[in-house]
C-alpha cells in the first residue's frame, strides 16, 4: 500500500527494493513488492473513463460579485475538485490492488490449492560457499554436467542455485528432500516432474535473467513464467519487426515513444510465458498469435491462429518483479489466486 499511496501523492521517487550490484547480482533489500509506480516506468496517465469536468454554471454564470456568492461558489468548485480528484484516487487504487502482488516471506502452512498459483521471487546468490556446495550436491548428474559446460563461475553458481532452489520448493510442497526429485523433459526441454519417479499432480516453470529467477508453482495445469531486465540500449523495433505480430508492431507503433519500451518488453515476457506454457518452443511461431501491448491495458491472449480455441484457453497476468524487471505469466484456465512469495534462505 506504501507505493500506491506515494504515487498517489505524487511523492512517488526512485524507490528500489532490489540493488543491482556492480557485478551484475542483484540483493533484494525489502520485501515490500514492487511496482512500477515505484518510478521505474512512465506514469500512468489519468483513466480513460474519469468523469468530465463539467460546466455546473458555477464559473460562468453571470452573479453578482458579492463576497458570499464568491465563497460559497469557491465552496461548491473546491467541494467539486475534491470529489474528483477522491474519484480518481479510488480508481487509481482499484487499478493498482488489481496488479499489485506484494512478495511476501513464505508461509508457515505450504498450503497450493487447486486454483492457486504460488511464484516465488529467487536472488541467485548462496550465501556462502558452503550453502553453494550442499545446493550442488541436491543436483542430479545432467545437471552438473550443464553447470560444467558454463564458462564463467557467476553463471555456475545462478544454475546451481536455480536448480537447487527449484528443488527445495517442489520438495517442499511434496514433503521429500530435493535430490528425491527426478526431472524429465519434453522434446523442447521444458522440465516437469517424472511421474514414473514420483506421482504428482505439481507443474511448474522457472525464469532466470541475470541475478534473478522467477518459480512458478501449481497443480493439475501447465504454466509459463518469463522474466526480463528492462533495457533501453536495445533496438527495440527491429527486434519487434523480427518477433512480434503484424497487430503487435502496429500496436506498438502508434504509441508515444515514453511507452514503447515498457511495452515492449511487456510484450516479449507474455509472448515468452505463453510459449513456455505451451512447451512447444520456438515451434510455435512468434507472429502465430497476439498478445495485448497497450500499456495499462490488462495482459491478455487475443488471437491464436493455430487452433482459435487457445485464445480462450489460456490467461495470461503481468508480474512486478522489481522496478528494473518485467515478467508475466501465463497458465491454463481462467480465475486462479496468485501468491507472490520472496524466498528466504533462512
Ligand atoms: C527455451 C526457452 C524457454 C528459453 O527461454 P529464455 O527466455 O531464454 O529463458 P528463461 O530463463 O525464461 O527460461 C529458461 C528455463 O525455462 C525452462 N525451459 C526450458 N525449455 C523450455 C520450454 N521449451 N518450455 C518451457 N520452459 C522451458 C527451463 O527450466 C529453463 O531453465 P533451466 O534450464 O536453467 O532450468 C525458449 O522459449 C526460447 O528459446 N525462447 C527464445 C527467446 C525468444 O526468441 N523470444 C522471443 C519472445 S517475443
Amino acid at each position: 500500500m506504501h507505493a500506491v499511496s506515494a504515487y498517489l501523492l505524487g511523492l512517488a521517487r526512485d524507490h528500489e527494493p532490489v540493488v543491482e550490484r556492480a557485478d551484475g547480482g542483484v540483493a533484494l533489500h525489502s520485501d515490500e513488492g514492487a511496482h512500477p509506480e515505484h518510478g521505474a516506468y512512465p506514469r500512468p496517465t489519468a483513466p480513460d473513463d474519469a468523469p468530465p469536468v463539467q460546466d455546473h454554471g458555477v464559473v460562468t454564470a453571470p452573479r453578482p460579485k458579492s463576497r458570499c456568492r464568491a465563497s460559497t461558489s469557491g465552496y461548491i468548485y473546491s467541494s467539486y475538485r475534491l470529489l474528483v480528484l477522491a474519484w480518481s484516487a479510488v480508481r487509481l487504487v482499484e487499478s493498482a490492488m488489481s496488479t499489485y502482488r506484494a512478495w511476501r516471506p513464505p508461509p508457515i502452512e505450504w498450503q497450493l490449492d487447486n486454483d492457486e498459483i504460488h511464484i516465488w521471487r529467487v536472488a541467485l546468490q548462496a550465501p556462502s560457499a558452503s550453502v553453494l556446495d550442499k545446493m550442488s550436491s541436491t543436483l542430479a548428474s545432467d545437471e552438473i554436467d550443464r553447470v560444467k559446460h558454463l564458462r564463467l563461475q557467476r553463471d555456475r553458481e545462478r544454475f546451481i542455485v536455480a536448480r537447487g532452489i527449484l528443488r527445495i520448493l517442489l520438495g517442499r510442497y511434496l514433503g521429500c528432500v530435493p535430490q528425491a526429485l527426478h526431472f524429465t523433459y519434453n522434446m523442447y526441454g521444458k522440465p516437469s516432474l517424472d511421474n514414473a519417479a514420483c506421482r504428482s499432480p505439481l507443474s511448474f516453470n522457472l525464469s532466470h535473467a541475470g541475478g534473478l529467477a522467477l518459480v512458478a508453482v501449481t497443480q493439475h495445469r501447465a504454466l509459463g513464467v518469463d522474466i526480463e531486465p528492462i533495457r533501453d540500449d536495445l533496438a527495440l523495433g527491429q527486434i519487434a519487426d523480427h518477433f512480434f505480430s503484424q497487430a503487435e508492431q502496429v500496436s506498438l507503433r502508434a504509441l508515444p515513444p515514453t511507452q514503447q519500451i515498457e511495452a515492449f518488453f511487456k510484450v516479449w515476457t507474455r509472448k515468452e510465458a505463453y510459449i513456455k506454457a505451451r512447451g512447444e518452443g520456438l515451434s510455435l511461431a512468434l507472429d502465430s498469435f497476439d498478445v495485448s501491448v497497450v500499456p495499462g491495458a490488462s495482459a491478455a491472449l487475443l488471437e491464436t491462429r493455430d487452433d482459435p480455441a487457445h485464445a480462450g484457453r489460456w490467461t495470461l497476468e503481468d508480474l512486478w518483479p522489481t522496478p528494473r524487471y518485467v515478467a508475466a505469466l501465463a497458465y491454463e484456465g481462467r480465475g486462479c489466486r496468485i501468491n507472490c512469495w520472496q524466498w528466504r534462505w533462512s
